[in-house]
């Protein structure tokens, strides 16, 4: 009775994970460079292996035209990731350095007109999916710019200065390249998933375009949800503003990055109730879970928890100080269980 129980809660538990347990690990060779080592329970083990054994099946990876984070660190990447036996997420920056919201500057090589940019683009994202197709590890997710909430490659693509006209033609040359090198499932990302009056304008917006983006060119919509960059980003807002996302467009949708501080002080969290901590940290990305799975037809399908392991850069780009899934030891702390049970 007792092995039947047990038995039929570990089905429960499968039945109801996430298509996508996973993370952003673009850092990890560089960490590695600078010295350090990661363990669990005194062995140290390669990253990427210390997250599989804990539940994760996908790995995100940035690549910018230029700079650390190049196509050739990201092949390296992408090999660590498929030796590993992961799903292999590409998000492409299309810029030299990061790009965000506040951030989408032309790469510095390349052309400044609409239409020389929609050959560029087109170029640029089928060499690099076939530069992974070449070396034995195909994309399986392709991710066509990072946080374009206000579009990307600025200013031509930029929606508030030159509207939707010439973001949805880029996008849709940059996934007809993509889909000639390969056959990678193809994701648009966006920041604040918590707000649903900026996803609705953008993604009508994006497809009211006649003869550029089509919805049917869009497998998978990721947003970003933090919790100290406002205190609107509460999972209420996240539930109801996903909840109207899937029911306009009947997509798939993932929280494309995440994190949650184990250590932070004097920043007001979306969220005050659940604990700065490592059972925080479960709580926030079990909390998200929920949200998906609450969403209609089944389409909450994953959650990527942003950089756990970058020692050196613990903010990661936040106020609170250490937001890791790892001790500066780089041993890992209890959360590293997210990807089983809280995805
Ligand atoms: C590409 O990235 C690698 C690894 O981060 C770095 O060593 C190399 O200098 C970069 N190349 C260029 C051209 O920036
Ligand atoms: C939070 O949401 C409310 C209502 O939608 C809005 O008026 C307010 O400006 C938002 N605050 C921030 C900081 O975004
Ligand atoms: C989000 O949450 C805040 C706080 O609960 C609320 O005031 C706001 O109106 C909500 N909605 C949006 C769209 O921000």
């Amino acid at each position: 009775m007792r092995a039947a129980a047990s038995l039929f809660a570990a089905l429960v538990a499968v039945a109801s994970a996430l298509t996508y347990r996973a993370a952003d690990i673009s850092s990890l060779i560089v960490v590695e460079d600078s010295g350090v080592e990661y363990s669990q329970n005194g062995v140290v083990i390669p990253f990427e292996d210390i997250l599989v054994a804990n539940g994760m099946n996908t790995a995100r990876v940035r690549i910018w035209t230029a700079g650390q984070y190049n196509l050739t660190y990201a092949l390296a990447m992408g090999k660590r990731v498929k030796d590993a036996g992961l799903t292999l997420h590409v998000d492409l920056h299309y810029s030299d350095t990061w790009a965000d919201p506040g951030h989408q500057a032309i790469p510095s090589a390349w052309p400044t007109t609409l239409s020389r940019l929609n050959t560029q683009i087109y170029d640029y994202t089928q060499s690099v999916v076939q530069a992974f197709t070449d070396q034995g590890t195909p994309v399986d997710i392709l991710q066509v710019g990072n946080e374009i909430n206000n579009g990307l490659l600025w200013p031509v693509g930029e929606i508030s200065v030159n509207g939707f006209d010439g973001l949805s033609q880029l996008l849709n040359s940059a996934i007809h390249g993509g889909l000639s090198a390969g056959s990678p499932k193809i994701l648009v990302h966006l920041a604040n998933g918590w707000d649903w009056s900026d996803l609705k304008y953008f993604w009508e917006g994006v497809f009211g375009i006649q003869g550029a983006l089509t919805q049917s060119e869009v497998d998978i919509m990721g947003v970003s949800f933090y919790p100290f960059y406002g205190t609107n980003a509460t999972l209420a807002n996240l539930s109801s503003s996903l909840t109207n996302l899937v029911n306009e467009f009947d997509k798939p949708v993932v929280v494309a990055e995440t994190n949650w501080p184990a250590v932070c002080s004097g920043v007001t969290l979306s969220e005050p109730e659940i604990p700065i901590s490592a059972q925080g940290q479960e709580e926030w990305t079990g909390d998200i879970k929920s949200v998906l799975n609450g969403l209609p037809d089944g389409l909450g399908q994953g959650i990527y928890y942003w950089e756990p392991g970058w020692i050196g850069n613990a903010a990661l780009g936040s106020s609170c100080s250490d937001n890791l899934l790892v001790d500066s030891s780089g041993a890992v702390r209890q959360s590293i269980d997210i990807f089983g049970d809280d995805m």
